[in-house]
């Protein structure tokens, strides 16, 4: 089959798009047909050698929507020829195929409502976001959210999500994406090149933080005392507040059916839009690395596989 690996950490310049060998599906696997696989964050920094050791070559990527092509034993809910999505069982890659292989329980059927472009759009970045608003900030009806980095891929889910469950929401973009945040239905938006949001914003129940660094460990001072604040780009452990009257929080993105299933329910049924998407093949990878990277494009980034 045809991957993106690498066999070294470094710059976009040591992805590969080359040959290697099919997978089989292990007792508990399917072997899926990528139809469609997205770019994460995560991919760069892992071909940058920013988390643990891994085997050579390793294929990157983590999310994708596809179609049954193999069945391992044990599986008897799926079938050769049922679209699925899903995200790689955490610390493993190997999104950027035409194949793949992974336990079937932690993948979710294709709504046909849902294109295979849009599915693997939105897996991480949904379970991502399902994971951490609804299971670790327990985002509440009436309560204000400041969500960090509106215009990025979690953020672009989470704004919405946080209004269908009825909460006020404040969003950080730069100039070029304010538009675009308030399209996702952010209520009130700030322009963090213009305005510092510290000044800006009081008073918050909860803060998701997509950004890392100093917006990390400022966002603390938004929040009102028993505040909530969870963060996705501070590395494994959230940043300690200086004050002792907020909870830090790093929400555990664990893989399973049932959020994907309740990404397939939100988007079909329209209270999430599917980010804007900017399409690329498998053979551009490096390029779509970039644009990543850059960390200043909107929406998420997709390989049309097949
Ligand atoms: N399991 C996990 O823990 C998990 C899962 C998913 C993601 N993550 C992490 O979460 C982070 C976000 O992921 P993502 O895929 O959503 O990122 P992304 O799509 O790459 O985010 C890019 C966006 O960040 C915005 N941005 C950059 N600097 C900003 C700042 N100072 N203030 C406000 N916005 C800023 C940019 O918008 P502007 O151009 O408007 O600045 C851009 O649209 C990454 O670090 C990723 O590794 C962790």
């Amino acid at each position: 089959m045809k991957a993106v690996f690498i066999e070294r950490f470094g710059g976009p310049e040591v992805l590969t798009y080359g040959d290697l060998p099919d997978p089989i599906a292990k007792p508990g696997e399917v072997v899926a047909d990528v139809v469609a696989a997205s770019v994460n964050a995560a991919d760069w920094k892992v071909r940058a050698g920013e988390y643990s050791q891994a085997t050579f070559p390793l294929i990157l990527g983590r999310d994708f929507s596809g179609i049954v092509a193999a069945v391992g034993a044990g599986v008897d809910d799926l079938k050769v020829g049922d679209a699925v999505f899903g995200v790689l069982e955490a610390g493993r890659e190997g999104a950027y195929a035409e194949k793949l292989a992974i336990k079937a329980a932690i993948i979710a059927k294709k709504p046909d409502a849902l294109a295979h472009i849009d599915a693997a759009a939105v897996a991480l970045i949904g379970l991502t976001a399902i994971r951490t608003i609804e299971d670790t900030l327990k985002l509440q009806r009436g309560e204000t959210i400041l969500i960090q980095g509106g215009a990025g891929g979690v953020a672009s889910f989470a704004i919405q999500l946080a209004k269908h469950l009825g909460a006020r929401v404040i969003t950080t973009a730069s100039a070029a994406n304010l538009a675009y945040v308030r399209g996702l239905g952010a209520d009130e938006v700030i322009d963090y090149n213009r305005e510092d949001f510290t000044r800006a914003v009081s008073g918050c129940d909860a803060v998701f933080d997509t950004v890392g660094g100093d917006v990390a460990q400022k966002s603390f001072a938004v929040l009102k005392p028993g505040g909530r604040a969870a963060f996705i780009a501070s590395g494994m452990q959230a940043p300690r507040p200086e004050r002792p009257d907020v909870t830090p929080l790093r929400p555990a993105v664990g893989r399973a059916r049932a959020p994907l299933e309740r990404v397939a329910y939100l988007t079909t049924s329209g209270a999430v839009r599917v980010p804007e998407i900017k399409l690329y093949r498998l053979s551009g990878a490096a390029e779509a690395h970039r644009v990543s990277e850059g960390r200043h494009f909107r929406g998420k980034l997709v390989f049309k596989v097949r």
